[in-house]
């Protein structure tokens, strides 16, 4: 099986629990893809930390001039993009290159609580406030407005009459880290390059 390659990009504060369990699961023989890079704008966050032990290809690109370009000479020849944490919105160059073919995740159930500001423990604050019973994370396509694009898949979970912003984080972020995974496995089985 030849497999799909696949870039990560993590933010500046990445934590990189969704970029380690993609990682994981392209260890596995029978995942369709494999982790050709991962790309973060800073040399030190959590993430890095973790990162070395896992023995990937880490590249660092920081923000500025030709940002784009940059970010494309290390992952261009990839098939896929996979953002995790990365809370900017792409150059146009990057999203010209990988036209539907760059996955993010977001910790709500889209199209609720997306949008310009709507990240992090705002989500889960935002949910609370509101009152709603469930929440979960979506798997989507990238466009260009900011969590907009196609719904790959949504995984859904309770939200307890005590639960603090923290404690609903914590259970969206086990059902992310599911729901990744499964994502790129449900698009490379419609996209088999
Ligand atoms: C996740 O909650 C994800 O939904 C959002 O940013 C967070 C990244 O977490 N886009 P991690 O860095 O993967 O642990």
């Amino acid at each position: 099986m030849s497999k799909a390659k696949i870039a990560i990009l993590v933010g500046s504060n990445g934590r990189g629990s969704n970029a380690k369990v993609i990682a994981q699961a392209c260890e596995q023989e029978d995942f369709p893809a494999e982790l050709t890079v991962c790309v973060s704008p800073v040399p030190e966050s959590r993430f890095m930390k973790e990162a070395e032990e896992l023995e990937i290809n880490l590249a660092v690109v920081p923000y500025g001039d030709n940002y784009g370009d940059r970010l494309l000479a290390v992952m261009g020849h990839c098939d896929w993009v996979c953002l995790a944490g990365y809370l900017r919105l792409l150059p146009p160059q990057i999203l010209n290159h990988f036209p539907g073919h760059i996955l993010n995740i977001h910790p709500s159930l889209l199209p609720k609580y997306g949008g310009k500001g709507m990240y992090g423990i705002n989500v889960h604050r935002a949910v609370i406030r509101e009152g709603d019973e469930e929440t979960g994370c979506t798997v989507h396509r990238i466009t260009e407005v900011y969590d907009q694009g196609e719904i790959i898949i949504q995984r859904r979970c309770p939200v307890w009459p005590d639960d603090t912003p923290e404690t609903l984080a914590a259970r969206v972020l086990r059902e992310e880290h599911q729901a990744y995974p499964e994502a790129i496995v449900k698009v490379l089985s419609g996209n088999p390059e």
